[in-house]
């Protein structure tokens, strides 16, 4: 696992934009798997202007995020891919059916899972995947106590995540417990990962997972196994190393 510690978030997210902006230069037609939460709005941002500026092209690229709130439909202000709509498709030249969010509302979540999984593999695998992390160590929706050869299914969140979540639902609004998320085998799979965290409240998950045992109670820490992962963190963030 390389290890870039930066000043700031802002630098962070430049870094991070860097490494996205450089494989699509450098193989346009990339599968990139995204994430959402507040840490990666700034990097979306980055290459929001590189792509507007004619840099960077989506034209060809698929994308496939880590996970959605099961229950909640994809025009629901709160659900992934409303966000991922506003946050970056909506700005870039890439084809919105290339998008891939898990489906939310499936009727079947199951064979959702099993369905998205085959998605990914048909597109030939993830070339890049980026991740934010929880502050109980969790990616993408794998709290702690997940398999850590987990592929995409139906998961449970803990009262820690849907707390630290609740900030973006308003007061009395419903909040789901359940979620649709990549395993964290799903997520190994990817040929290189870029984890970003910033942020005191993110320092003793960065140093479980860098320092901590290789152990399904820090999900991220499974990043230890993979050949090819980033983890771009800023000062206070890289507190507890
Ligand atoms: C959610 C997402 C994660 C994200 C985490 C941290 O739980 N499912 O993918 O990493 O939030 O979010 P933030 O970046 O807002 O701290």
């Amino acid at each position: 696992m390389q290890i870039v510690i930066l000043k700031d978030a802002a630098a962070v997210a430049h870094y991070g934009s860097e490494l996205f902006a450089a494989q699509l230069k450098k193989q346009p037609a990339s599968v990139l798997g995204l994430a959402t939460g507040s840490t990666p709005v700034a990097l979306y941002q980055n290459l929001i202007k590189l792509n507007q500026q004619g840099d960077i092209s989506f034209a060809q690229a698929q994308s496939f995020n880590l996970d959605e709130y099961l229950g909640l439909p994809g025009e629901h202000p709160q659900s992934y891919r409303y966000f991922m709509n506003q946050q970056l498709f909506a700005h870039i030249d890439i084809d919105i059916n290339n998008t891939h969010v898990p489906p939310g509302n499936a009727d079947d979540p199951i064979a959702a899972c099993e369905q998205y999984e085959r998605q990914i593999a048909e597109a030939g695998g993830i070339d890049l995947q980026l991740l934010g992390i929880g502050r109980n160590g969790h990616i993408g929706f794998n709290e702690p106590s997940s398999g850590l050869t987990s592929r995409t299914r139906v998961k449970t969140l803990t009262k820690e995540t849907i707390a630290d979540n609740a900030r973006f639902f308003g007061e009395g609004e419903y909040q789901p417990h359940l979620s649709i998320t990549m395993g964290i085998g799903t997520i190994l799979d990817a040929k290189k990962v870029v984890l970003l965290a910033t942020g005191e409240s993110k320092a003793a998950a960065i140093a479980a997972t860098v320092e901590g045992p290789l152990s399904a109670a820090c999900p991220a820490s499974a990043l230890q196994m993979h050949q090819n992962a980033v983890l771009v963190i800023d000062e206070a963030a890289a507190s507890k190393l």
